[in-house]
Order: C-alpha cells, then structure tokens, then sequence
C-alpha cells in the first residue's frame, strides 16, 4: 500500500509539473517584449538579433518593427503558425534564399517589410501570404514571377522604391523586346489592390501588368511613364481606381479608358497632357489638373458633362469666347465646392491667357470676359441657361424631361408624353415606362430607382434631404436587365440641388401655430355659445 501510494502522488506531482512547465514556458515572453494571446510585440526595442521564443508561443502576431534588425539568420526561432509577421523599420538588407519557407511560415498571411534596406527579392514568399508590404525600400528590379505562387495575395506594396522594371528579363529594362506579351503566369486572381507609386517606371510593361488585371485599385503615380499602351488596360475588367497622376503623359489614346466598365476614379493630374483625353467613360471623379490644356473643343462634351466631379484647375486655359462653354459648365457644378472637400486650386481654372484675363479665376470672372458678346447662337444658349425651368434637361428619343419644381424634400420632374405614346403604343403591348435613378452626389450606394408610366407626364420624388446634391437618371430601359454594365449613358443625367430648409420649417411652424390658435378660437367660440345660450335657457325658465 506505501510504496503504491508514493508512486502515485509522484507520478500525479510529475504530471503537474510538466503541464505547469509546458504552460509557463509557451507563455514565457521575450525580455523587453510585451506578450498576451494574440501578440508578440518586441516593436520599439533595438534589438539586432531577433530574440529566443519557445516555438509552442500560442502568438497569432509577431511584431519587431522599430529595431535594428539587418539580417534574418535566426528565422527557426519563430514560433510557428503566426499569421502576421511585422519586420517593418529594420535595416534588413539581405533575406536569405529559403527565409520564409520552412513550416514555421505554413500560415502567415500578412508580412510588412517596409522601410528596410532590401535591394535584391530573390527569396521565396509563403503562399498563404493575402498582404506583402515592400514599400520604401531600395528594389529597383521586382521580378512579377517572385509571386506566382500567392494564389491568396490580395494587396502588393512596392511604392516609393525607385523600381525601374517589374519584368524578370536581365540587362536594359524597360526594353519592348524583352518584355513578355502576357502575364508569365496564371494573373493573380485575388489581388484587389497593387501600389506601385513613387517608382521609376518608364512605361507599363504589358506581361508583368497584366498580372494585376483582376485589381480594383492601381497607382502608378509618381513614376515617369510616358505613353500608356492602347489595349492593354482593356483587360482590367473590375478597376474602379487609376492613379496615374505625377507621370509624363503628353497624349491619351481616344476612348482608352472607355472601355473600362467599373472605373470610377481617374487621376491623370499633373501630367503633360495637352488636351482633355477623348472617349472619357462616366466617373465619379476625374481629375486633369495641372496639365497643359489650353482649349476643349465644344466637340468634347461628351467627355465633360457626365463627369460627377472634373478637376481642371492649374491648366494654362485661354479665356476664348470658345471656351465658353466650358465656364459654363464649371457655372453649374461650382456648388459641389461646398459639398466636397476638393481642393480649390484643383477645382477653380485660371485663364493664362489673353493677358488682360491672366491669373484670373473662373469664380471671379462673368461670361462676357469670354468676349462671346457678337455670337447670337452663343447668346442665344445663355438666354436659356438664364430661364432653367424651361430648358429641357435630358432628352430621350422624342421626350425632353424637365425639372419643374424643387423644394427641401422633393424634385418634380416632367415630361411631354403625347407624342413618343402615340407613336409607340401601337406595337407594344404593355405601356412604356421610364425609370428613375437617384442618389445623393457621390453617394451611388444609396441609390433609388423607380418606374412610372410614360403616361402620367409627371411624377414627385419625394423624401429627399434639404440642401443636397441630387443626381437624378433618366431612361427608357429598366438598366437593372437591360444593360449588363449597368450605366446609365452619359447624358442622361442632371443635376439637382434641394431646396434649404429653414424657410419651410419656418412657414411649416407659423402655419402650425396657426391652426393651434384657429382651434383655441373655436374652442371658445364654442364654449361662450354654448355657455350663453345655456344662460339663456335658464334664465329664460326662471321666466316661465
Ligand atoms: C507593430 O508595432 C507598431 C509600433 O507599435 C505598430 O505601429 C504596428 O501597427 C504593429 N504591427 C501590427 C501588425 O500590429
Ligand atoms: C505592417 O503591416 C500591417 C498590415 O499588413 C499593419 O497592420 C501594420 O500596422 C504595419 N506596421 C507598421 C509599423 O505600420
């Protein structure tokens, strides 16, 4: 019985010993680090070597950022299956070939490697990786085939590295010769977003790019790119963001971006373009300041008017009566200043010339500085721009619809049925409707799409908000089915600004202290009338 007894209590004092050593070791936390759960976090410490952590460490996040880490020898000392690994703020310059392969990295999926000293990525990614951050370091040649293999990679940074080239070919880069057609391998199917801005690229190479063409978001600003390939952004399908803003473009190819179904976003700012690029597709934003456009042909309205917000302002513009339409234009959108926190350099064009005009800002000046005044048909377009409830604002086929009322909540609009219904009716089994698509400015989510018969000649959208920006869609078709890309064409739109709404609640609360006040008086109206007519009764019985 003894010995048994013995055996047992040491056996169990063994067995809570090691479970207390296996416990405490894994949570054992590197000097001069702060650890719980989820995080090692050794950032801010100035370590050069990466410390000893028991490999069990139960840490999801590995963070030695703000060190002095230069190399990375002592990898195996990594607890295994982190997902995310900062090593950002080092001065790591070299990674060895198989850094990042062994088990210890099977699950990582974010790596931040930026501002080290990394001039040469030869070495092999983990596959799981969803985030690679490379940014501010000194790779000038990135060869795209390094990523092959991150079939979850969804965001690349390579900004602000002086890279010359993204393709795998040694000797001149930038060369079209040795630059492949295609992506060399399968394009990255996650990928959303891809920084390359601040770079040295001189043009875009067609392979290498083209790995990225299921982006939603690409910049390539501030880099040196000269000319922009004719179809080769055809293939990004789902941008809805290009930054190409800080380049030397001098030229874009007619209807280039045309043909970009999801873009929203377009920068081409301080390029050197010298006249607005032509096929322009509806953005919600699209920005050309700063170039060097002088004119924009009346030819190129198309171009202009369907944009949501266009930046125009630091262009060398001569004021000319032909640029009048222009002012216009920029006439009716300069409320969005209000609205939208855009930059007012950006937004306000200067005349460069003539020179009486020069350094004037569109804000100050009228249109007749255009010097229009002799042009009867010009003259003639300002005397209706001067009376806008009786312009038509969008016409479809032989509908003009107007705006004939806009109040704090609502936006009548109207429209001359007679004639598209007769001529119609007669083929068509059911009655035409239009569709309605409204949303705040800038705001395409909140968007509210409505049907009414062609018949009615009139409809009430009601339910807005006082002071805002509408911008009110008008079309024959039901876009939901009919039109796969879902836009609306260019010029069917207008836009409309509520009402404020102090004047209507003002008149809202006189008129409800007016009907308060009305009922009071009946009220005792109702009460001496009745009050007397039963004294009058009563003193009438007394008579009796
Ligand atoms: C690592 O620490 C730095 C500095 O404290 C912090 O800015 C950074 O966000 C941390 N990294 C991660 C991945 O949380
Ligand atoms: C490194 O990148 C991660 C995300 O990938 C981020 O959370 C972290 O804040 C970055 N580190 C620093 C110091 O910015």
């Amino acid at each position: 019985m003894g010995p048994n007894l013995k055996r047992t209590i040491l056996s169990q004092v063994a067995i809570v010993l090691t479970l207390c050593v296996t416990v405490f070791g894994a949570r054992q936390c590197p000097t001069n680090c702060l650890c719980d759960d989820v995080v090692i976090d050794c950032s801010h410490n100035k370590m050069s070597t990466v410390p000893y952590m028991h490999p069990k460490s139960p840490a999801q996040a590995l963070n030695f950022s703000f060190n002095s880490l230069t190399s990375l020898d002592n990898f195996q000392n990594f607890p295994a299956s982190h997902a995310s690994l900062d090593l950002s703020n080092n001065q790591i310059s070299h990674i060895p070939l198989t850094a990042f392969s062994g088990e210890t990295f099977l699950e990582l999926l974010a790596l931040n490697l930026t501002s080290n000293l990394i001039d040469d990525v030869h070495f092999v990614f983990p596959s799981s990786l969803q985030v690679l951050r490379l940014s501010k370091n000194q790779i000038q040649r990135f060869c795209v085939e390094r990523l092959k293999n991150l079939f979850q990679l969804r965001s690349l940074y390579l900004d602000l590295n002086g890279l010359k080239t993204l393709s795998c070919q040694e000797g001149e880069p930038a060369k079209a010769n040795s630059i492949p057609e295609s992506c060399p391998f399968l394009p990255l199917q996650q990928i959303r977003e891809v920084f390359l801005q601040g770079n040295k690229l001189k043009a875009l190479e067609q392979g290498p790019i083209l790995c990225f063409q299921n982006a939603q978001f690409l910049s390539l600003a501030d880099n040196a790119i000269k000319s922009l390939p004719a179809k080769l952004l055809q293939e990004f399908h789902k941008l809805k963001y290009l930054d190409l803003a800080d380049n030397r473009l001098t030229y874009v190819q007619e209807g280039l971006f045309y043909r970009l179904p999801s873009l929203k976003f377009l920068s081409l700012a301080r390029n050197r373009l010298g006249t607005v690029p032509a096929g322009l597709p509806m953005l919600e934003w699209l920005d050309l300041s700063y170039n060097a456009i002088t004119t924009v042909s009346s030819a190129q309205k198309s171009d202009l008017y369907p944009q949501e917000v266009f930046l125009i302002g630091g262009n060398p513009f001569n004021c000319d009566c032909k640029l009048l339409w222009v002012k216009e234009l920029f006439d009716t959108r300069e409320y969005l200043l209000k609205y939208n926190d855009v930059d007012r350099n950006k937004f306000v064009p200067i005349c460069a010339m003539p020179e009486r005009l020069r350094g004037d800002t569109w804000d100050v000046i009228g249109d007749t500085a255009f010097g229009c005044r002799d042009n009867e048909e010009v003259s003639a377009k300002r005397k209706s721009v001067e009376a806008p409830e009786e312009a038509p604002v969008v016409q479809l086929e032989d509908l003009a619809f107007k705006v004939k009322d806009v109040g704090a909540s609502h936006i009548r609009l109207h429209w001359d049925s007679l004639d598209l219904t007769s001529k119609r009716s007669a083929g068509e089994k059911e009655p035409r409707k239009i569709y309605i698509n409204i949303h705040p400015f800038g705001q395409k989510k909140q968007k509210q799409s409505l049907a009414v018969h062609l018949s009615v000649g009139t409809h009430r959208i009601i339910g807005l908000q006082p002071s805002t920006a509408y911008v009110v869609c008008i079309s024959l078709a039901d876009h939901s089915s009919h039109n796969s890309k879902g836009k609306t064409r260019r010029d069917d739109c207008v836009e409309v600004v509520t009402k404020d709404d102090e004047q209507f609640q003002l008149r809202d609360i006189y008129m409800r202290i007016g009907i308060v006040v009305l009922g009071f008086a009946l009220l005792a109206l109702k009460c001496c009338f009745s009050s007397g007519l039963h004294k009058d009764m009563s003193s009438r019985r007394k008579n009796d």
